[in-house]
Order: C-alpha cells, then structure tokens, then sequence
C-alpha cells in the first residue's frame, strides 16, 4: 500500500493574533488548535507525521509529545519554506504526503481520508482540499483555466481584482505525490507580496509541467475555517461546541439549550444526563448517566458517577460517586472525593477531602485537608480549621459522628466514630468514640438586665 505522510505547518508567527501564546496553541474548546489537526491526522492513519515548529517549538514539542516528529523552521520565510525543512526525513522516498496547517482546527479525519483516496484514485501529482467562501478574503483563491482544470492558487494580497472575486479558497490542506514535492519545492521563489516561499506556488509549477493538478471540494465549507486572528478563533469554537454537542445529544444527552451549553471536546457524558444552560463541562471530565448538571454549573477534570445532580456548582479535579449531590452555589476543589449518597448542599466549599458514604455537609461548611467517614452530619457554619498561617493539617471524623451547627475543628485534630460536637464548640484535641465535646462558654441568664441597656432608653 502507498506510504502517507503527514505535514503539520505550525511554524508561523501568529501576528495576527496579538498574542503571547503561540498560535497553534490557542485551544478550541479544549485542546490546542495543533492538537486538534494532529488528532484527526492520526485518525486518518498516516504513516508518519510530522510537524513544522519555529517561534514557541518547545511548546508545541511538549504539548503533542510522541504523536509526532519534529522539525524546526529557524526563521519564518513561508509556508512553502516550512515544508522544505522536511526534506531531511522525506524527501525522495515513495508516498502521498497531505500536508495540513496548524491553524484549520475544524477539519476532520473523514475529510482528510477522502482527500487522501481522491489524490490516490486520480493519480494526481498534486490535489488541493477547496472549499466556496462566501467571503473568501485572506484566502488564497483557486484560479482555474478555461476547461475548469486547477491553474495556480493567488494569494489575497497578490490578487488582481477579478481573481479576488473568485469565492473558491485554497484551505491550505493538500495532498501531493512525495517525490514531486520536494523536487518542485526546490524551484519556489518569493517574487511576491509578501516575500515568502508559498507552497501554492508548487501547482503552479507542476502545472506548467502539466502535471495533472485535482482538486476535492470540500462540502462542508466551515469546516475549511483558517484561524488567523481571535474572531475567527471564536468563530473556530462556536462551529466546534455546535458539533461536540450534536454528538452528544445523538448519545442520547439532554442538552436543554445547546446554543448555551460549552462541552470541552474530551469530555464524555453518560445516556439521559440532562445538562442545563449555561454549564461548562471541561478538560477530562467524565459524567455518567442518569445525572443532572444545573445551570451555570463549571466542571473541570472530574469524574461524576450516575444519578448525580449539580446545582450550579463549581467542581475541579474531584470524583463525585453515584447518587451523590451537590449544591447549589458550592465549590468542590482538587482531589476531593465525595463517595455514593452523599449530600454536599449549599454554599460549602472542599478541598483536598474525602467524604464518606452517606454523610451530610448541608450548608455554609467548609471542609479542607480531611477524612470523613460513613453517616456523618456535618452542622451548618462548621469549618474545618486546617491551616496555621504555615502548614496545612489534616482532620479526620470517624463514622456516625455528629458535627453540631458552627463547630470549629482545629487541625490536626482527630473525632472518632460515633462522637458528638455540641454546636458551637472550637475543638483543638481529639475526641474519643463515643463521646461528647463541648467546648464554649457555658450560658448565663441575667435576669432583668436586658431593661437596663441603652437601647431600652
Ligand atoms: C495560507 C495559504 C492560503 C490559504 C490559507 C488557508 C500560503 C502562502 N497561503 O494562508 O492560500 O488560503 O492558508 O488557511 O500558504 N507557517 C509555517 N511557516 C511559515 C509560515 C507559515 O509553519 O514560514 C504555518 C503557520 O503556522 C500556519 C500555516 O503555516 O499554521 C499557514 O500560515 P498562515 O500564515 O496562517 O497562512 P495564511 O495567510 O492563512
Ligand atoms: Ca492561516
């Protein structure tokens, strides 16, 4: 079977993007424009891949890691330049090569499949993925003889006035015959606008070899989008979030408003999970089923069992077990693990804290570098008093115990099985199974006194 290779251009400055981040790097609900191109490339099962990094390398190396091979493009000096910095891996060898940039994000494996099989089926030297614009400015635009045959592409800033007009873009994904390719790269000049080698330029010079130049038109023509700047970056994400939540509800999720629903792409969700408006589910979050994620609810990198429901809630990097529930208005953080049937209600904040099975954190609580047993009931106001002003301690309460409203439990500090806290007790040393602790100021009734007191006067 014929060698493919895969050219990932991720070289360029980004300019346009006013930005410190490397372009390529701007995620897209979620992942990296970069990593978005190089997955579906790896999708599409090519041979080999690999990318073109120059300005932000590092970045970029350590972002895709082992999915790829690297090359660097010292300087900047245009796409067809970038592509000749390949050479050296292969240049002479037998193959297709799709060549991809970096900032087309929205493109998927079935295309570039279909791409790949139309450049194989037709034997062409070179086949250029177009797609019709409705507003084709900043493209390079498809200019093709009078028996409709592909010509040569003409950049935007180098059109005459009439090839502007012409709404067939070049969407900068190509496939051509390997060997054709670095042969012909050779012979690219910058006699242009902007100064660059252009990898255009190679249909131009093949053409003129009359070579046979294809090209496939891409039918879903948003899925061309270049991103160059952040409206279309924005324009990049709505498109995304519109065919990550599609999936979805095609899974079998309820996405009750999905124009305003934000579903990172990694995540995943169980069947009849209905997630309200306004949620943003991120990074590797994993929902199960049954489950309901109200509105306004923020999860990040969390793994939620079934038949949980989130009340406009922010969870991060925390397991939330089956029949569990939280909220509304709390906040979960990192490496919090609230196991099956536990109640978090509201306004209650935990950290770094395992709850056990069927415990009860009702309200204004927070709870931070602990261990909570079974069955446990936590008072409302209680807070776990786990930091010093220097270290951070732990707290451990033992199942059954009972925790009375506006406790304080200063760390470290240990409440054993089956003990109980009098409401508003500052707890600094360990309570035993079993026992009571009350620790405050005993009442006093003053009789009468309440008359003598200024505002009675
Ligand atoms: C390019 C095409 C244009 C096409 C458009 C589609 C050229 C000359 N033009 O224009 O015909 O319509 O894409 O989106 O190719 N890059 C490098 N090294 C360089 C320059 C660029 O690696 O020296 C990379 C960039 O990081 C980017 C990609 O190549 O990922 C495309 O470069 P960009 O400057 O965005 O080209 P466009 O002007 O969008
Ligand atoms: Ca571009």
């Amino acid at each position: 079977m014929t060698k493919r290779f895969a050219v990932v251009l991720a070289a360029g400055q980004g300019t346009r993007m006013k930005s410190k981040l490397y372009k390529v790097m701007h995620p897209v609900m979620g992942k990296p424009m970069v990593g978005h191109v190089v997955d579906q490339a790896l999708e599409a099962q090519m041979n080999k891949i690999v990318t073109v990094t120059g300005v932000g390398a590092e970045t970029v190396q350590d972002y895709l890691g082992e999915k790829s091979e690297y090359v660097l493009q010292e300087e900047q000096l245009g796409t067809a330049h970038a592509v000749e910095q390949v050479a050296p891996l292969l240049e002479g060898k037998e193959g297709t090569t799709l060549v991809i940039c970096g900032d087309t994000p929205l493109l998927t494996s079935e295309t570039l499949k279909a791409l790949v099989a139309h450049h194989e089926d037709t034997s062409a030297k070179a086949t250029i993925l177009t797609a019709h614009a409705e507003d084709p400015a900043g493209y390079g635009r498809v200019i093709r003889a009078e028996d409709d045959s592909v010509r040569k592409i003409v950049e935007d800033k180098d059109a005459s006035e009439t090839e502007r007009a012409v709404q067939e873009i070049n969407t900068g994904t190509y496939c051509f015959d390997n060997k054709a390719l670095f042969e012909t790269l050779k012979k690219v000049d910058n006699n242009n606008s902007q100064g660059e080698y252009y990898l255009p330029d190679v249909i131009e010079l093949l053409k003129n070899e009359e070579e046979l130049i294809s090209a496939y038109q891409l039918s879903n023509k948003e899925d061309a989008l270049g991103v160059n700047d952040r409206v279309a970056l924005a324009q990049a994400s709505k498109l995304m979030k519109k065919r990550i939540n599609e999936a979805h509800m095609r899974n079998g999720v309820t996405l009750i408003d999905p124009e305003q629903t934000y579903i990172e792409v990694d995540v995943k969700i169980g069947q009849d999970t209905v997630v309200e408006p306004g949620v943003y589910l991120k990074g590797s979050t994993v929902i199960g089923e049954d489950c309901h994620i109200g509105t306004h609810s923020v999860i990040e990198d969390s793994r939620i069992g079934d038949n949980v429901v989130v009340k406009s809630s922010m969870i991060e990097s925390t397991v939330m077990e089956n029949n569990s529930d939280v909220g509304p208005n709390s906040h979960l953080r990192p490496d919090s693990i609230i196991k099956e049937d536990v109640h978090i209600g509201n306004f209650v904040e935990v950290k770094k804290t395992t709850v056990g099975k069927n415990t009860k954190v009702g309200h204004l609580t927070y709870i931070g570098d602990a261990t909570l047993g079974e069955n446990i009931n936590v008072g409302c106001g209680t807070i776990f008093v786990n930091y010093n002003g220097k270290e951070k301690n732990h707290i451990e309460v033992g199942d059954n115990a009972f925790i009375g409203c506006n406790a304080n439990l200063v760390a470290p500090v240990t409440v054993e099985k089956d003990a109980f806290i009098a409401a508003g007790s500052t707890i600094t040393e360990d309570v035993p199974a079993d026992a009571m602790a009350i620790a405050r100021a005993r009442q006093v009734n003053k009789e009468d006194y309440a008359k003598q007191l200024p505002y009675k006067h």
